[in-house]
């Protein structure tokens, strides 16, 4: 029997663990048309729990359009324009319809027409200048609304925080706002993960998107639903693995659906060969942050001197008390505004993020400082 965990990126099916509050809490959003702000930190399964989503809406919800852009890498409104243009066939596969809806609806496109060749659908890649972005943006909010007037629509923006960093994110956001609350048939899903980016453009009352969404904040896995999915998957390759064993893993992990999901792939391939002993947990988190080492240490190389104290400061002490004196003598800071700025700049790149304390992000990347810095 091939892994039934998954080693790739989105998971969905028997690799998606439990969610189903979340699935129906969101199911409710999208048939109310009511908009939703989807955070977390980073890979703790929004982007999952939407192609889940959107699974199960295929399957019981057909009369429901679903639109997914991901606006990873996005650097300008032109760009997330086009990603949207891309994934107009979801909401029609035709492609004489889809050309038909373009031609009558928007002025003054030029594009290329593909045929993706896995799904057979077709892609759009429109052209044209920074100075008709308005208007193409127009048009294009315009054909979502007619497409919605005959069928509820769901738009998921994944990594939205991406619109904050174009040149004119705020006139863009008032733009975009100004249509999306026209759009009555369409729950518009707001997902993405850094936080403070998020929550500023949603909760800052001088901002375009204030109160535009409902906040849905994603959270970790609890324990009693990770068991019954691990056991379960196990059991289909004939691995028995008792209760408490699984315990351990998941808190060793920390409820972390990433790492309890990399580290069952690995298991299972592990049991397929030997039996359970002490050291098996050790023994694959240590290959596993191995596997890793190329990244975190680029990442270590391209920090400052004085990011590398901080990050070594948090590692140190915990997250807790970083600016007691002490504390700065022990990695060498002189003053608390270097750490001030450094722990702005290590939570702008993600690396840390502000819990109550300031915490690693990535458990790997802890596990990893603490053996080599
Ligand atoms: N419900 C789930 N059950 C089991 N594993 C999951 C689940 N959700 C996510 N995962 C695991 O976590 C990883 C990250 O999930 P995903 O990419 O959906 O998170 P994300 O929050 O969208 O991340 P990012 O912040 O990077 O966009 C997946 O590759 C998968 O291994
Ligand atoms: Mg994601």
């Amino acid at each position: 029997m091939e892994n039934p965990f998954n080693y790739s990126n989105v998971v969905t099916g028997s690799s998606f663990c439990n969610r189903k509050k979340e699935q129906a809490d969101l199911l409710e959003f999208i048939k109310a048309s009511q908009n939703v702000l989807l955070y977390s930190h980073r890979r703790t399964g929004k982007s999952s729990l939407i192609k889940q989503i959107f699974l199960n809406i295929k399957q019981q919800a057909p009369e429901i359009g679903t639109l997914y852009v991901d606006l990873y890498g996005t650097t300008s409104e032109k760009e997330f324009i086009t990603r949207v243009f891309r994934q107009l066939n979801a909401l029609e596969s035709n492609t004489d319809k889809l050309l038909n809806l373009l031609k009558n609806s928007i002025d003054k496109l030029s594009f290329q027409l593909s045929i993706d060749p896995a799904s057979n659908s077709p892609t759009i890649t429109p052209t044209f200048k920074a100075t008709e972005e308005s208007l193409i943006l127009k048009n294009l909010m315009a054909l979502l609304e007619k497409l919605s007037k005959k069928r509820k629509i769901v738009i998921v923006f994944d990594e939205f925080q991406e619109v904050v960093k174009y040149t004119n994110a705020d006139s863009f956001e008032k733009l975009l706002r100004s249509y999306i609350q026209q759009h009555s048939n369409i729950c518009y899903i707001f997902s993405g993960s850094q936080q403070h980016l998020l929550t500023a453009m949603f909760l800052s009352q001088n901002r375009a998107f204030y109160q535009q969404a409902a906040s849905y904040p994603l959270k970790l896995i609890e324990t009693k639903h990770y068991i019954p999915w691990m056991k379960n998957l196990f059991n289909g390759g004939n691995i028995a693995i008792q209760k408490g064993k699984l315990i351990q893993i998941v808190k060793h992990f920390e409820n972390h659906p990433m790492y309890i999901q990399l580290f069952c792939f690995f298991l299972w391939q592990e049991l397929k060969q030997t039996s359970w002993n002490d050291k098996i947990i050790s023994k694959i988190e240590i290959s596993m942050i191995e596997q890793k080492h190329l990244e975190y240490q680029t990442l270590w190389d391209n920090l400052s001197i004085n990011q590398k104290k901080t990050l070594k400061l948090v590692l140190i002490n915990d997250g807790k008390n970083l600016f007691a004196a002490e504390a700065l003598t022990m990695v060498n800071i002189k003053t608390a505004s270097i750490v001030t700025r450094c722990l702005k700049s290590l939570s702008d790149k993600e690396i840390i993020v502000k819990n109550g304390q300031y915490v690693i992000e990535d458990l790997f990347l802890k596990k990893w400082l603490a053996l080599n810095v």
